[in-house]
C-alpha cells in the first residue's frame, strides 16, 4: 500500500533520513519506534509532502506520492501531526465541517454523525473554540478530523504524546476499534506498550534509517534490541 524506497531527506543542509525504507500493508497498522530524534517525524513530514526527498521513491498502491498535501489527501492520506494542528479560533463543529464538505464519502464513509459516535466527547464541545479543548479532546478532534477526510491510510505521529493515562487508554482503544474495522495506520510512537499492543508490523528507526523488522511479539521478546534501538 505504502511504500518508501531508500529516501533521504532532511531540512534545507542538514540531512535527517539516509536510506528510509518502509512498507504499510493494507488492513495493517505499522507502528515506527525509535529514540528522539530518530527521523521519525521527519519520516512523517516526507511522506506528508512537507519535506523534499533528496533520493529515494515514495509510493502509495503503486504510484507516486502527489507532493502537494492537498493531492496527498485526496489520493487517500490523511495525516495527524504531533502538533494537532487544530484551528484554534474555530469551534470544534467548525473543525470538523471544514473536512467532511472537502472530502466527502461514499455512502459507508465518515460522516460527522459517525465520528460523533466514535468520540461522544466532541458532540458536548461542539460550539468550544479549539482554543478552550483540552490536550486529550484536541487529540480527539484531530482524529475525527482526519477520518472525515475518508482516508484509507491514517498516519498519526505520537497521538498520545502529554496525555493523560485515561486519555491515552481512550485513544488506544478508538483506534483500535479502527484497526478493526480494517483501516490502515502508520503510527509513530514512544509509548512502546501502546504502540506494540496496536501494531501488526513495528519498524524500529535510529539515524534516519530503519535498525530493525519486526512483530510486535519479536520486539517485546528481544529485549537487547529493545535497550539497544529504545533505551528501553
Ligand atoms: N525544523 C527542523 N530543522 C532542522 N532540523 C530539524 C528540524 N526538525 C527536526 N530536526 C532534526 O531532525 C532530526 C530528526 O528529528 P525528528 O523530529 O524526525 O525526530 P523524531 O524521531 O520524531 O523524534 P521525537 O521522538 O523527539 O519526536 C533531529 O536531529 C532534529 O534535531
Ligand atoms: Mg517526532
Amino acid at each position: 500500500m505504502l511504500e518508501l524506497c531508500d529516501v533521504q531527506s532532511g531540512y534545507g543542509e542538514t540531512q535527517v533520513l539516509y536510506g528510509m525504507s518502509i512498507k504499510a500493508g493494507p488492513g495493517r497498522v505499522l507502528a515506527i519506534l525509535g529514540r528522539n530524534g530518530a527521523g521519525k517525524s521527519t519520516t512523517l513530514k516526507t511522506i506528508m509532502g512537507l519535506l523534499p526527498t533528496k533520493e529515494g521513491s515514495m509510493t502509495f498502491d503503486g504510484k507516486p506520492i502527489p507532493r502537494r498535501p492537498y493531492d496527498i489527501a485526496r489520493a487517500g492520506i490523511a495525516y495527524v501531526p504531533e502538533t494537532r494542528d487544530i484551528f484554534p479560533s474555530l469551534t470544534v463543529r467548525e473543525n470538523l465541517e471544514i473536512a467532511s464538505k472537502r472530502f466527502p464519502g461514499g455512502d459507508d464513509g465518515w460522516t460527522m454523525h459517525r465520528v460523533l459516535e466514535l468520540f461522544p466527547r466532541l458532540g458536548e464541545r461542539m460550539d468550544n473554540g479549539g482554543m478552550q479543548l483540552s490536550g486529550g479532546e484536541q487529540q480527539m478532534l484531530a482524529i475525527a478530523r482526519a477520518l472525515l477526510m475518508n482516508p484509507r491510510l491514517l498516519i498519526l505521529d505520537e497521538p498520545t504524546e502529554g496525555l493523560a493515562p485515561i486519555i491515552v487508554k481512550l485513544i488506544h482503544d478508538k483506534l483500535q476499534d479502527l484497526r478493526t474495522a480494517g483501516l490502515s495506520m502508520v503510527l509513530v510512537e514512544q509509548n512502546f506498550g501502546f504502540a506494540t499492543s496496536l501494531a501488526d508490523d513495528v519498524v524500529i528507526v535510529s539515524k534516519g534509517q530503519v535498525v530493525w523488522t519486526g512483530t510486535p511479539d519479536a520486539i517485546r521478546a528481544d529485549t537487547e534490541a529493545q535497550h539497544r534501538w529504545l533505551g528501553v
